[in-house]
């Protein structure tokens, strides 16, 4: 029996699946040309397929994207909220994730801890898909990578350059770099640098990484500046730290150290004025909208492969 393919992490997949996600997303993405949104490509790959999704935190492009993804691929979701179903109420991950198994093809979990994920993984007999945890949020990383491709910016030697928390999307970011040999500039303030074993593990992968506390030095040269919420969820929204963040603010002075053809991405939810400034935001070199919308296409390559259809 083939084993059940979760998608933790992105080292679960491997680079040579993440290529195939990445060019299955590109060719599909190209094949609906402007169709509209919820009608199914022609193959309809996942028809009769449900997806279970489960948020502990908000969310808004996760949700949609995946519903939409799900759609697209001629199947269909359900939601459960922590504040609606039995979780909210201490019903165990581990009985959640054998009765889902028995009522869906997949699982997309959004939480806190990145323990509970893994937890849902170990005792679910379909495929777990992390939604972002407090850890990491590998599917935020193959719309980011399909955006840069986008771009026309080859991945191999590709200078991406982050700014702010060393966070859970950074964390991805650096995961990523390793299994397809980017190299990333961290820009962050002293003590909040990404956890050493992103780092370590991205490095003896063959990529190259440097952590700084000189934002100007990571921008200069830049292929890509990214940045993130300096408060994410779950954190205290603290004086502290926001007046540490400050100077690492993405703005026109920062992008001018870049490569002249540089992007700017965020995930989003952006705090326009705080990490990046509204000129940065709005401007032609911000593709951050292209980037949500490519969580529909990045979705559709992660569960096409978490279900054996790639
Ligand atoms: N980028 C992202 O994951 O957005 P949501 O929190 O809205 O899902
Ligand atoms: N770092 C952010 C990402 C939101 C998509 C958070 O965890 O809140």
């Amino acid at each position: 029996m083939m084993s059940v393919r979760h998608f933790l992490d992105l080292g679960d997949a491997g680079s040579d699946a993440i290529a195939a996600m990445l060019n299955d997303a590109h060719d599909r993405k190209a094949a609906r040309n402007g169709w509209p949104k919820a009608v199914p490509d022609t193959d309809k790959p996942l028809d009769g397929f449900v997806l279970a999704m489960i948020f502990e935190k908000n969310s808004t492009r996760t949700r949609v994207s995946f519903d939409i993804a799900m759609r697209q691929l001629g199947g269909s979701v359900f939601i459960l909220e922590s504040g609606t179903s039995q979780l909210g109420r201490g019903e165990s991950i581990a009985d959640t994730a054998r009765v889902l198994s028995r009522m869906a093809d997949a699982i997309m979990i959004r939480t806190d801890d990145h323990a509970k994920v893994e937890e849902m993984a170990r005792y679910a007999t379909v495929p777990v898909i992390n939604g972002l945890t407090d850890r990491s949020h590998p599917c935020q990383i193959v719309a980011d990578l399909l955006t840069i491709l986008e771009q026309k910016k080859p991945l191999p030697g590709l200078e991406v350059a982050w700014f702010g928390d060393g966070n859970n999307v950074l964390h991805s970011i650096l995961e990523a770099a390793g299994l397809l040999k980017f190299n990333v500039r961290v820009a962050t303030p002293a003590g909040y640098e990404p956890e050493r074993e992103f780092v370590d593990t991205a490095r003896e992968r063959g990529a190259r990484v440097e952590l700084t506390q000189d934002a100007d030095a990571a921008a200069s040269g830049a292929d890509v500046i990214v940045t993130d919420t300096w408060i994410s969820m779950g954190q205290a929204n603290a004086e502290e730290k926001l007046a540490a963040m400050a100077p690492y603010q993405v703005n026109e002075a920062l992008m001018a150290r870049a490569k002249p053809d540089a992007i700017f991405l965020h995930c989003l939810p952006a705090h326009v004025g705080d990490e990046v400034n509204e000129a940065v935001f709005e401007s032609a070199q911000s593709k951050v909208f292209d980037e949500a919308e490519n969580r529909i296409h990045g979705q559709k390559s992660i569960l096409l492969w978490a279900l054996n259809k790639l």
